[in-house]
């Protein structure tokens, strides 16, 4: 038997993973990076293969890891981990500082970054894992605390979409209550679902100017479902 909620106390950081060169550059959000060997110091990341990302890594056989800071914006989670570069340019507007190998690395909202250059990339599946040894890393701002998943979940209640490893679909969860009357909004530019048995708030008591804690999106754009 699989009792999915287990899963959900696997502790897990938050990351924006770029790759890419000075002249286009793309990220996402990831919650799978960890060190595999410390001598010499490797680090692997899981990109899925429908990611713009995983083709940049393929591509420029490298990759940095900024380590966002626990108040990290719902605004750069939702452009990172909801929306796809093969849309727009995510890197437009943000402080980008390119790595030994050219990757662009965010600095923004980040207090720390690694850059590592693919020595091994393994097919998992729906995600490629890729294994890179470490050439840079450098503190952005050593006085703030990172964001782990479990805050992310838990206090500003981010959910997670479907190309990230550790998605779980809500039919495999066990309802622990059963309440009529509550109701669940969705967010139409992220998926995000704001469910009333869940959350101590009625989504009506919510105050006008709440924003979605996945993408940003507007309270008035979530639709009742
Ligand atoms: C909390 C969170 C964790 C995520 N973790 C991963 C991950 O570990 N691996 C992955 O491939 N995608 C992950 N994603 C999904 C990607 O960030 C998302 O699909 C992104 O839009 C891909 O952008 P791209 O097509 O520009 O590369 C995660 C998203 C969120 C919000």
């Amino acid at each position: 038997m699989i009792n999915y909620e287990a899963l959900f106390k696997i502790s897990y950081g938050l990351y924006i993973v770029c790759s890419g060169n000075r002249d286009r550059g793309n990220g996402c959000i990831s919650n799978t990076v960890f060190q595999v060997t410390s001598d010499p110091p490797r680090f692997a990341t899981c990109c899925n293969k429908n990611n713009l990302t995983a083709e940049f890594i393929q591509n420029s056989g490298a990759f940095s890891v900024s380590i966002l800071e626990q108040n990290a914006s719902s605004e750069i989670i939702g452009k990172f981990g909801y929306k796809s570069g093969k849309e727009f340019d995510k890197m437009i507007g943000l402080q980008i500082h390119y790595g030994e190998t050219g990757v662009p690395i965010v600095l923004d909202e980040s207090i720390s970054f690694l850059e590592c250059k693919v020595v091994q990339t393994v097919d998992v599946g729906t995600h490629f894992m890729f294994i890179g040894e470490l050439i840079q890393a450098e503190i952005i701002d050593g006085t703030k605390d990172s964001l782990t998943y479990q805050y992310y979940r838990h206090v500003k209640k981010g959910a997670a979409p479907k190309n990230a490893p550790t998605y779980i679909d809500k039919s495999k969860l066990k309802a622990e209550s059963i309440d009529y009357l509550l109701k669940k909004y969705q967010c139409p530019a992220c998926g995000y679902i704001y469910d009333e048995a869940v959350e101590a708030i009625k989504f009506d008591d919510l105050p006008d100017d709440w924003i979605c804690p996945a993408c940003g999106s507007e309270k008035s754009d979530f639709i009742e479902i």
